[in-house]
């Protein structure tokens, strides 16, 4: 008996502790679902709690009534047998009857919640932002065709705007995912999604891929960059910009031309090897006449690098782009640059990828980091 009041005593510390956890853990995670900052992510989080009240309400009583009834009518020493009984039709009634009023309660929210959040319910607007969001392995390619501008692991939107995303993918399922705007959904090759969204507050959210797609699925993260429209438009006419060409003669203008030659199979930049941004969900896309999906001249697989410098991360979030420690003077470019360790190995830092560059040497990383971070 006592081995048993103890374990009791130790299941209901654990409960406690475990559920703190949860509670206290969860609520300030930039990337936490319980900490919403727009109106389709908030929906969805309503749901959440709403299915949570009823759960923990049938939890509390079904487990109340079955701890009661251990404990109350537990066998005791010398006990006659219990009363034998067959049936008892007001029991059976209600505990059908109750589990259907429930779970009608629960259907209500959740049909609610799907109308909420549907594409019927994007609201109708001159200022939407339509945005194709492309899943390659592993990284995010954003394509903004009114602008017309390609960019890569940073989503720029306006606040207080709908974003109207296209989503697409060419290779494997992904699923896009920005807990704090809005919830999954699948990004499936042959079947384009479309989702919406709206950020309430200026800032920057994690965004990430959500379904298994590879070896490299848990570095697939973007940021979703959340401005002012007036910092928006700024940041659009800044990509809408040519590439900076580097100065003759420079260590830039070296990273230039070895540039050319190694890395163009896979990346474009206007201006030097690309004339124009496409939008991979026309020119990848198999459904469409005229496309060339195996074509890697005319099907990018690799991000464009037209702005690479403004961007803050490098290769789908496995690296930020720590452009104040890539100096490439400095002695230390190779310890303190995320972009110059990644030209060194991108194999090591990210196994599986694409990136198919010859071993560079430490020159030629310096000439390629003085390059492309220049290029803002
Ligand atoms: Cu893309 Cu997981």
């Amino acid at each position: 008996m006592p081995v048993f009041r103890r374990t009791k005593r130790w299941l209901v510390l654990l409960t406690i502790l475990l559920m703190s956890s949860i509670f206290l853990t969860a609520c300030n995670e930039p990337a936490s679902i319980l900490n919403t900052q727009g109106p389709v992510a908030s929906d969805e989080t309503y749901l959440f709690w709403v299915i949570l009240v009823v759960a923990s309400i049938v939890f509390v009583v079904v487990e109340g009534i079955l701890l009661f009834a251990i404990f109350r009518y537990r066998e005791r020493p010398g006990m006659p047998n219990p009363r034998q009984i067959h049936g008892n039709m007001k029991l059976e009634l209600a505990w059908t009857a109750v589990p259907t009023v429930v779970l009608f309660i629960v259907l209500f929210f959740t049909i609610r919640g799907v109308l909420q959040v549907a594409p019927e319910a994007e609201p109708a607007s001159a200022n939407t932002v339509e945005v194709t969001a492309v899943g390659h392995q592993w990284w995010w390619e954003f394509h903004y065709d009114k602008y017309n501008i390609t960019t890569a692991d940073s989503l720029h939107v306006p606040v207080g705007t709908d974003i109207h995303v296209n989503l697409f993918s060419n290779n494997v399922i992904h699923s896009f995912w920005v807990p704090q705007l809005t919830g999954k959904t699948d990004v499936i090759p042959g079947h384009n999604n479309t989702k919406w969204f709206i950020a309430n507050k200026v800032g920057t959210y994690i965004g990430e891929c959500a379904e298994y797609c590879g070896t490299q699925h848990a570095n697939m993260r973007f940021n979703v960059i959340v401005e002012t429209p007036d910092q928006f438009q700024t940041w659009i006419s800044a990509q809408q910009k040519a590439a900076v060409a580097p100065a003759p003669g420079s260590l830039a203008a070296q990273g230039q031309a070895l540039f050319k030659q190694q890395c163009t199979t896979c990346h474009g930049i206007i201006g030097v090897d690309a004339t124009k941004y496409v939008n991979t969900a026309v020119v990848c896309n198999d459904a469409l006449p005229g496309s060339s999906p195996n074509n890697t001249t005319n099907c990018p697989l690799g991000p464009n690098l037209t702005h690479f410098g403004s961007r803050d991360l490098i290769a789908g979030g496995v690296l930020t782009n720590n452009k104040d420690q890539c100096n490439p003077n400095s002695p230390d470019l190779m310890q303190t640059c995320n972009l110059a360790k990644w030209l060194q190995d991108p194999q090591a830092v990210k196994p599986g990828n694409d990136m198919a560059i010859g071993q560079l040497s430490n020159d030629q990383i310096k000439s390629l980091v003085a390059y492309l971070e220049s290029l803002q």
